[in-house]
């Protein structure tokens, strides 16, 4: 069944209509949106292999040479640290008989082929195609190593996050960046330190990750802690942005685990923006955390229909953040995000339970308090039917 039917199958013009009534009149996706596999097959199609996609962090590749496979809408790619400073991203294929080049993080000069040898450039050159035409002899006058470079995939960073987007013809990353860029234009993403990762693994749909990160209904009931330095009353929604919707306090106070030891705020902050945090679902699969003290990117990876990892990376503002003083200061951070997101995966868990039955024929949303996770919902089927469309 190609992507179409199968979107089509599942999105009929009911559940559409349903979903894009006003909030509290809107029923939201069916189960069958997060369980399917084909489903699941036509979003790599539709969304993963067309939207700018966050892949990582600058700091999982910090050295020349650094080579970190990954994996998007079941491709095998390949991130590569340049001798010119520039991350690039190629199909992890091999030019001569497409074997897999890099299966774990690597440091070398080139990339090496484990089959036959074969060697590129870390800028995906063919460099050495050894003994190709008999021991001793490495090519023929027919074979031109300039074509078969590694072939690119477009690549670029904001800060410290990486984005590819497997779609040629795609907009440049900056103009999906372009309203969250003026949002946040009053925090220098230049003097982000990286200060540390989490990871998890949750047998759930990707989707119900990110529904449940944009939404603070859950918090008095989930996360008491997080609801003690962060209430529930000062949420905030972020839902007129184009490609992206989130949650955010007007007053995010944790406790100073020691008070002569604060870490650094973003300068020129004006009075609110010290006090308050934003969390953003940037579509597809990036979620950032921007605080006046720190930011974090919590990133998604889907694996299968019901299987999903979550990374987080965090990072301080500049490099007088990064001092051992401040280093319990830093541990907190992590370790609040450590203790909620925990408490989050056994809920994610239940939800894809419940979207397995064939009784979930979709939920209905508070408009004050989950107009986010609407608007999420239907970004995803926007983005699948322009897709489908094309
Ligand atoms: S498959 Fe890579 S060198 Fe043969
Ligand atoms: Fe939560």
């Amino acid at each position: 069944m190609t992507a179409k039917a199968t979107i089509e199958r599942i999105l009929t013009p009911d559940v559409q209509d349903r979903l894009f009534r006003p909030t509290g009149e809107a029923i939201g996706l069916p189960g069958a949106a997060y369980t399917d596999p084909a489903f699941f097959a036509a979003e790599r199609e539709l969304t993963f292999a067309r939207n700018w996609v966050c892949a990582g962090v600058a700091n999982d590749l910090p050295n020349q040479g650094d080579q970190v496979p990954l994996e998007l809408a079941g491709m095998p790619l390949l991130l590569v640290h340049g001798t010119d400073g520039v991350i690039r991203a190629f199909h992890n294929i091999c030019r001569h008989r497409g074997a897999q080049l890099v299966s774990s993080p690597v440091q070398r000069g080139v990339v090496l082929c484990p089959y036959h040898a074969w060697s590129y450039g870390l800028d995906g050159t063919l460099l050495r195609t050894p003994s190709f035409c008999g021991p001793g002899v490495n090519t023929h006058d027919g074979f031109d190593a300039s074509k078969h470079g590694l072939l690119p995939i477009r690549c670029e960073l904001w800060g410290p996050l990486i984005f590819i987007n497997l779609d040629p013809d795609a907009a440049p990353l900056d103009a999906t960046l372009a309203p969250l860029k003026q949002r946040w234009a009053a925090y220098d993403f230049s003097l982000l330190r990286p200060g540390g990762g989490l990871r998890f693994t949750l047998d759930a749909n990707w989707k119900l990750a990110i529904e449940n990160f944009v939404e603070r209904y859950h918090l008095p009931f989930v996360h008491p802690q997080l609801n003690s330095v962060s209430s529930v009353k000062h949420t905030l929604h972020i839902t007129d942005g184009d490609g992206f919707v989130g949650v955010g306090s007007r007053n995010f106070a944790p406790p100073p685990v020691t008070p002569d030891h604060l870490l650094p705020h973003f300068p020129g902050l004006d009075e609110a923006a010290s006090t308050k945090a934003e969390y953003v679902e940037l579509f597809p699969n990036v979620m950032i955390g921007v605080h006046y003290n720190h930011v974090y990117a919590f990133i998604i990876q889907p694996i299968t229909v019901d299987h999903t990892v979550e990374r987080f990376e965090f990072f301080f503002v500049g490099d007088d953040a990064m001092t051992p003083e401040l280093a319990p200061a830093r541990a907190q951070m992590i370790d609040l995000i450590n203790l909620v997101n925990g408490e989050d995966i056994d809920i994610v868990q239940r939800l894809h339970i419940g979207c397995r039955s064939p009784a979930m024929h979709g939920s209905v949303f508070s408009p004050v308090m989950e107009d986010t996770k609407h608007k999420f919902q239907r970004i995803v089927v926007e983005r699948l039917m322009e897709n489908v469309r094309k």
